[in-house]
């Protein structure tokens, strides 16, 4: 993206050109102008101001009577100031120089990411599980996604009240598109309607407050109930994204659901690139939306397991990866001499274990020349007539391209962790299997084999991060340790929408399997929003710092960076167990402004952030910010010793002594001192601070160091990482 525009907060020296010419209206095929969003701040307290007209007369200005109508293209004015509109590049340059314009930016594209799991975190259905129903009813999450199917059974709002008193959002969902008591808001900002054509959407609000719908099942794989976390909770649907997802949808979508009243906001939509936090409308709107105090909850993104490809960086966001539960799907492969091969796949398809011929791609092909291609199973380089009927076997692409050949099922290489989901009976082999696999077909003149319907098995080693899952370092805040924490975001089974059709031509399925770390954003979304029917008045940063400072830990791997705190920052959410932290890291707008100070962000993208003229009096180190993990990236291999400041709060039991206790992981060569090392809390809600000074020398670029720093006060501990690094990683500094 370019940088935004000359930008100015002084008073602009242009004067206004009303009525230069004609007054006609016309409509103009405005081939050369683009969108951009034209970022003005917060709202100004003044009653008589209309935004709306602002924004025409800042259009008009610039553009010109007769040429500016049909310009504006959404206005922003509910929770702060700014509209998108079409401008040619010299009136970008006009708007930019204007009073009150804080940035103009053109308008990218981002990407949406792609119930087992409940039991899984031990959030069960009536078994032990705490709830306060009438808290639970009164409080509604946000979902920006794709839209919504609002017919879902997962959307019923049977047995709901009408909407809680303080939702002062709208059905506008569209044409031949209903809200309910229990989907009670719905607005499209993408072409179309409200309506969710791809599954996504349905699939993420439905994981985060679904109903429990019993008898559940993706051809019935994985039957049962499927509920989302808090299924009494309301959804308000904001659809931004239609394919991609636009920088001005999704900032309209936080504009309406601030002043809509939600209580946590889940989007599971990122970018592939990194911005610098003033440049990124998540991270802009999540600003807002913090400082009214509604936590966004982000996904790490699915571009791992390369390191540094996280792109939700700011520290005011919830930033989730995806990892395994205990139930994976594989698919059998029982071969002619009797042996039967493990692999994945989640296919419902059931051939009852017959038979069929194998083709092994390479046969398959149109001419000899077109062998090598073939066996990749390169669409053009196959001989439909020697597939069909067939098990089409591939080392790579996609079963899809299998199917159109009119083969019955394939078998392909696969050593990914997470299984295809797919339009026909398919199996990935891992690589042994695979040469086993060949091995069988070579070794008759007629091999065949039976390619079974998936079944569902306990996985014994979860929870594991995903490879797909992005990981850190963070390339704008080295210190700022992300992703946050881990979720299910395998194979899991949710409400999917009735137009989407991606697994069998023409098959629609009401429930159906998804992955990715869009899957596992609303599970947290859906977290964050049941510590708040407990804690209603705790601050974002509260409720972040419960989920962290409970979650699982895992195992930092002593060989791979990408399977340590990078992969899963704080570690596994614990539903029940962030209910009842003890002691959380609070951060309040003001402590996250001298963070941005600190990080040399100025009064011009500090205001492009807030909103707000900020002078910077006070300034905290990234590494003294009150998060509830602590990191440093460290420029060297020499002797270090780093301090972390950090204060925390009472929110367990009065008259409580929390002892602090540091455990190395495994390999570290750490030295962690805590000082002090006792904190005695006789209030409620007492703060009281405290230093981590950590030292040692000869770190190992290829591998971070790590510990934990646990407070216990016997009943609960609050477990912070700890992670010092060195490295040759990107940034990108503001
Ligand atoms: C409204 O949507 C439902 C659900 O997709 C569909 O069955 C119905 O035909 C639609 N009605 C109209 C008038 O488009
Ligand atoms: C569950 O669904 C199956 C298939 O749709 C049906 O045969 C069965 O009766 C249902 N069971 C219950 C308890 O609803
Ligand atoms: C799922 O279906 C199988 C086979 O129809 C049945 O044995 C099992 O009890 C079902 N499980 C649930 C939780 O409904
Ligand atoms: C971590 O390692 C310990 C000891 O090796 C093991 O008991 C534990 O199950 C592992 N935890 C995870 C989440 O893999
Ligand atoms: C603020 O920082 C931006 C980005 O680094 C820079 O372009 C701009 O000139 C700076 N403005 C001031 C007033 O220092
Ligand atoms: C540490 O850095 C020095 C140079 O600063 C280098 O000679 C040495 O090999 C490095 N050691 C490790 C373990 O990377
Ligand atoms: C960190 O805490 C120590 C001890 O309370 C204090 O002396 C120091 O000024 C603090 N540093 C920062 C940067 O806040
Ligand atoms: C805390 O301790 C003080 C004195 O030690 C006592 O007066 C007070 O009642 C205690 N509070 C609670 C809630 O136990």
């Amino acid at each position: 993206m370019a940088k935004p525009g000359a930008l100015s907060s002084f008073l602009s020296c242009l004067l206004v050109l009303f009525f230069l010419s004609s007054v006609l209206a016309v409509t103009h095929d405005h081939q050369d102008t683009q969108v951009y969003i034209v970022y003005m701040g917060s709202l100004p307290f003044r009653v008589d101001y209309t935004p709306m007209s602002h924004h025409m007369s800042i259009l008009q200005e610039v553009a010109g009577e007769s040429s500016f109508q049909g310009r504006l293209l959404r206005s922003y004015k509910r929770s702060f100031n700014g509209f998108a509109a079409r401008l040619t590049e010299s009136e970008r340059e006009l708007v930019a120089d204007m009073d009150g314009v804080v940035s103009v930016f053109p308008n990218k594209k981002l990407k949406l990411q792609t119930t087992a799991s409940w039991d899984f975190m031990g959030l069960k259905e009536g078994k032990g599980t705490k709830r306060n129903p009438s808290v639970e009813s009164d409080t509604i999450i946000g979902v920006f996604d794709g839209g919504i199917w609002p017919e879902s059974d997962s959307f019923s709002d049977k047995g709901f009240g009408p909407p809680p008193k303080k939702w002062k959002g709208i059905c506008a969902g569209g044409k031949n598109f209903t809200c309910n008591n229990k989907l009670i808001g719905a607005r499209h900002y993408a072409p179309g309607d409200a309506r969710d054509s791809s599954g996504h959407g349905t699939h993420t609000a439905s994981v985060a407050a679904g109903n429990a719908v019993a008898n559940s099942s993706f051809f019935g794989l994985g039957n049962g109930t499927v509920r989302g976390a808090v299924p009494a909770s309301r959804i308000a649907a904001y659809r931004v994204c239609a394919g991609e997802c636009s920088d001005d949808s999704i900032l309209s979508a936080f504009d309406d659901a601030i002043a809509d009243g939600v209580d946590i906001i889940s989007i599971s939509i990122g970018d592939i690139n990194v911005y610098p936090f003033d440049q990124d409308p998540i991270a802009i709107g999540a600003f807002h939306a913090m400082s009214k105090g509604i936590l966004t909850v982000n996904s790490a993104g699915n571009t791992g397991p390369d390191m540094a490809t996280v792109t939700s960086l700011a520290p005011w966001m919830l930033t989730v990866a995806a990892s395994t539960t205990n139930r994976a799907f594989v698919s059998k492969v029982v071969l002619g001499n009797g042996k039967t091969l493990v692999g994945k796949a989640v296919n419902g398809v059931d051939l009852k274990g017959k038979k069929f011929p194998i083709v092994y791609g390479k046969s398959a092909a149109k001419s000899a020349s077109q062998a090598k291609c073939a066996e990749d199973c390169t669409p053009d380089c196959l001989d439909a007539s020697l597939v069909k009927g067939k098990i089409l076997v591939c080392t790579r692409n996609l079963p899809y391209v299998a199917y159109k050949k009119g083969a019955v099922a394939a078998i392909l290489k696969d050593s990914s962790d997470w299984a295809q989901i797919n339009v026909l009976p398919v199996s990935g082999l891992q690589e042994d299997d695979f040469e086993s696999f060949l091995s069988y077909i070579k070794s008759t003149n007629s091999p065949e084999a039976a390619v079974l319907k998936s079944e569902a098995i306990f996985n014994h080693k979860a929870p594991k991060v995903l490879s797909f899952s992005s990981r850190g370092p963070n390339i704008i805040a080295a210190d700022i340790l992300k992703p946050d924490i881990t979720a299910p975001g395998l194979e899991i089974l949710a409400a999917n929408s009735l137009m989407a059709l991606p697994f069998y031509d023409t098959t629609h399925v009401k429930y159906s399997v998804e992955s990715g770390t869009s899957i596992a954003c609303p599970h947290v979304a859906g977290v964050a929003a049941y510590i708040k029917t407990f804690h209603p008045k705790w601050s974002p940063s509260m409720i972040k710092s419960a989920i962290m400072t409970t979650a699982w830990s895992m195992n930092a791997s002593q060989t791979h960076f990408a399977s340590t705190e990078f992969a899963y920052g704080a570690g596994h959410v614990d539903p029940i167990a962030a209910t009842n932290p003890g002691l959380v890291y609070d951060l309040t707008k003001s402590e996250y402004l001298a963070f941005l100070c600190g990080m040399n962000y100025n009064v011009t993208t500090l205001k492009l952030i807030s909103g707000e003229a900020v002078t910077c009096t006070e300034k905290i180190l990234p590494r003294n910010l009150n998060y509830p993990s602590m990191s440093a990236k460290l420029g060297s291999n020499s002797s270090f010793t780093v301090t972390f400041n950090r204060t925390v709060t009472n929110v367990g039991t009065p008259n409580s002594t929390y002892k602090s206790k540091v455990v190395l992981n495994h390999g570290s060569k750490l030295n962690v001192k805590v000082l002090p090392s006792v904190l005695s809390m006789k209030l409620l809600n007492e703060k009281q601070s405290f230093t981590v000074t950590v030292s040692g020398n000869d770190l190992d670029s290829k591998l971070p160091s790590s510990a934990n720093l646990i407070w216990s006060d016997g009943t609960h501990n609050v477990r912070s990482p700890i992670v010092v690094y060195t490295g040759d990683f990107p940034s990108l500094s503001p």
